[in-house]
């Protein structure tokens, strides 16, 4: 039995933060280099890096750099506000943020950046252990031999700075040659699921099945998958969920027929001040996103589009929630404090 394991990264730090352009794939692989706080916040909006640990630990990066380039705390203060504010909904971006300029804020002036690129490394180290973490207790709810399993959008090594967190999961069960096949949803309108699940399967050669997002509920009914797997943005007090805009709808359909909903995020995505679904900010998106694909407009100019990123869905669709910390099984505020810390 091999170890779980993936050929795959997001992000890199080779004397400056560099980013694999999340927007080419699956077409081109190229790594660009993102020089301070301003260039991070754009690659971070324009979804340049994406996925909650990765834009956090994107931005614990540039902090870093900033603080190379300009060590005034007035000034890294101002770079980790813009970069904090970059995406509004997944916890871990200002979280690695504020643990940063924390560090900072302790340092001598000309220790700033050493600490600084210390701590960023850090939270890269702690992630690439929480994956493998989260992988390894999610596997072990799948206990009936060979399984099929659902994702939604990618929580994979492009979400993340390990393995990824669904995708730990998936790649862990692959590992110890229980994983019949991932199915993995397009995820419109980005399409992370088809540019970058089904890219990311094939380089670490996982059997991937790709499917378009009305197609989930009928494979649900099929019986084909024994689970649903999702990453996460950003998880409330209460349990419920804030992921990729169709998680909500594969989550009825799996409660539908009976198909348990795993989600796994390390704890860096956990918010306890949040207390419910309802007080989790929801980015809201370019209609452009919607009226067009890959730069083809499909929609009439000027026609009006709802485009939430994200979605909550409530913990009671949920079965279970993994963190590196464990399993919270049923979801309950006491169970899911239990995994948050
Ligand atoms: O808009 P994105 O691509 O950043 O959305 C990503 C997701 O919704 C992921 O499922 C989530 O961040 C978890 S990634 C480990």
């Amino acid at each position: 039995m091999g170890e779980a394991r993936t050929s795959v990264a997001a992000l890199r730090w080779l004397d400056g933060l560099e980013l694999l352009d999340q927007r080419l794939l699956p077409g081109r692989v190229r790594w660009v280099g993102v020089p301070g706080a301003a260039a991070a916040g754009r690659a971070i909006r324009n979804l340049t890096v994406r996925g909650a640990p990765a834009i956090g630990l994107a931005a614990a990066y540039a902090l870093a750099s900033e603080a190379r380039a300009n060590p005034e705390l007035s000034q890294l203060r101002r770079a980790a506000r813009l970069l904090a504010s970059a995406r509004p909904t997944g916890a871990d971006l200002a979280r690695a943020v504020g643990h940063v300029l924390r560090v900072i804020e302790q340092a001598p002036r000309e220790d700033r950046f050493e600490r600084a690129l210390e701590a960023a490394r850090a939270l890269h180290q702690a992630d690439v252990a929480a994956c493998l973490a989260m992988g390894e207790h999610g596997a072990r709810l799948f206990e009936m031999g060979e399984v099929s399993l659902l994702t939604h959008c990618n929580a994979g090594a492009l979400a993340t700075g390990g393995i990824g967190t669904a995708l730990g999961i998936v790649r862990v069960l692959h590992a110890q040659g229980r994983l019949a096949r991932l199915y993995a949803c397009e995820a419109r309108p980005v399409l992370q699921g088809a540019r970058l699940t089904a890219w990311e399967a094939v380089q670490d050669e996982i059997p991937c099945t790709l499917l378009a997002d009305g197609a989930a509920a009928s494979l649900l009914a099929s019986g084909a998958v024994q689970g649903v797997v999702v990453g996460a943005d950003r998880i409330a007090a209460d349990g419920s969920v804030a992921n990729k805009v169709g998680t909500y709808a594969l989550a009825l359909a799996a409660a539908r027929h009976r198909v348990p909903l795993v989600v796994a995020a390390p704890t860096t995505t956990f918010d306890m001040a949040c207390p419910t679904g309802a007080s989790i900010p929801i980015e809201q998106r370019s209609a452009d996103e919607v009226r067009t694909l890959r730069r083809h407009r499909t929609a009439p100019e000027g026609v009006e589009v709802y485009n939430p990123a994200f979605d909550v869905t409530p913990a009671d669709l949920v079965t279970a929630i993994v963190s590196e910390r464990g399993v919270a099984r049923p979801v309950t505020p006491e169970t899911v404090r239990s995994i948050a810390t």
